[in-house]
């Protein structure tokens, strides 16, 4: 669709979903793991670019848990290298970079309409672009093959059906309506979040401040980092867990950066070395995004909560029993499962 050719590398991040990669691997290309830069989370453009080989076609850019990621950086880089630039844009419905919608720099924008997204249809996703031929492309891809305006048994391309049924479009259509709204409140209460997390001090939001070029931060995942040093030493999952007990909807992060997980034993890939990914993996906690579609009155709650929690470090020290990695929590808002 895109272009990428098997044996082409694609340069990913390896703090995402597995998706992000596996697509590339299905089609017999090459992800290439290129580590994050450790404010944003997202692909570092300076070692993507130092990572750029001859082989080296397309990049997929991760708006990490709806955090845009650098978009002059990223799309001046493939402008010269001559690049795909494919946005995935799970996390990032509504997100803007210097007031554009994130998904319309890219040759494609990707978005998943998955049960934990921030948009959701159940399942199904869309695929955007400004290029009419690359349109047609995917159109014909998700519709088995066909061309608009073809007969219905005339197949010109080698397709599936990925289509999205009326159904789930108009429950979008309706979503879409409200999304402004949503983003606003998401980022109202996130700034809320973060000037009390600056008192609780064992919590850090990631990134710790926001750039000025981001108007609007979609806010999939409240994402922080935990510092154990600062509550002498309680682990991050005891963290989490002691954060549930109070009812807090908090889990551990990505268990580790995706390049770890058996499939790509089996598939050619390369990773570069990934230390801030890794740090991050251990030391993230995140909030889901319905979280901070909550009354201004839960923010206060859970920040009372986190307080507690950090005020009772030496407690949890003392009954520190729990060596289980902390993965969903008994929840105070529904929560569905992140992918
Ligand atoms: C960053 C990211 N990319 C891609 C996907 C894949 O989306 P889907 O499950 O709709 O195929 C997800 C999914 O959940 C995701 O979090």
């Amino acid at each position: 669709m895109a272009g990428v050719l098997p044996r082409d590398e694609v340069i990913v991040p390896p703090i995402t979903f597995v998706a992000s990669a596996s697509a590339i691997a299905r089609i017999g290309a090459v992800p290439v793991f290129v580590d994050v830069d450790p404010e944003t989370i997202n692909l570092n453009p300076a070692l993507v670019e130092a990572a750029i080989t001859e082989r080296t076609r397309a990049i997929v850019l991760v708006h990490f848990g709806g955090c845009p990621a650098d978009l002059d950086s990223f799309t001046k880089l493939c402008r010269e290298h001559n690049l795909v630039l494919i946005e995935d844009c799970a996390h990032a419905h509504g997100a803007e970079w210097k007031g554009r919608r994130v998904g319309s720099f890219g040759h494609f924008g990707s978005f998943s309409f998955q049960g934990s997204k921030n948009m959701t249809a159940g399942e199904g996703g869309i695929l955007i672009t400004n290029d009419e031929a690359l349109a047609e492309n995917a159109r014909s891809i998700a519709n088995q093959g066909r061309r608009t305006g073809g007969a219905w048994y005339e197949h010109v391309n080698l397709g599936t059906n990925a289509r999205l049924t009326g159904f789930q479009a108009a429950l979008l259509l309706n979503q879409l309506e409200r999304l402004p709204q949503q983003v606003t409140t998401r980022m109202d209460q996130a700034a809320d979040l973060r000037a009390g997390l600056a008192v609780a001090g064992a919590l850090q939001p990631t990134p710790a401040k926001l750039d000025k070029r981001i108007t609007a931060h979609a806010f999939h995942l409240f994402s922080m980092q935990y510092f154990a040093d600062a509550l002498g030493g309680v682990s991050r999952d005891r963290f989490v867990e002691a954060l549930q007990a109070e009812g807090l909807p908090a889990m551990a992060g990505y268990p580790y950066p995706i390049y770890q997980n058996e499939l790509f034993k089996q598939r050619p890939h390369t990773v570069h070395q990934c230390p801030e990914a890794e740090a991050y993996c251990s030391s993230s906690v995140w909030l889901p995004q319905n979280a901070l579609l909550a009354d201004r009155e839960w923010i206060d709650t859970a920040l009372a909560a986190i307080n507690k929690v950090c005020a009772n470090a030496d407690e949890l020290l003392a009954h520190s029993t729990s060596n289980s990695t902390t993965r969903s929590a008994e929840l105070s808002l529904p929560v569905s499962g992140h992918e």
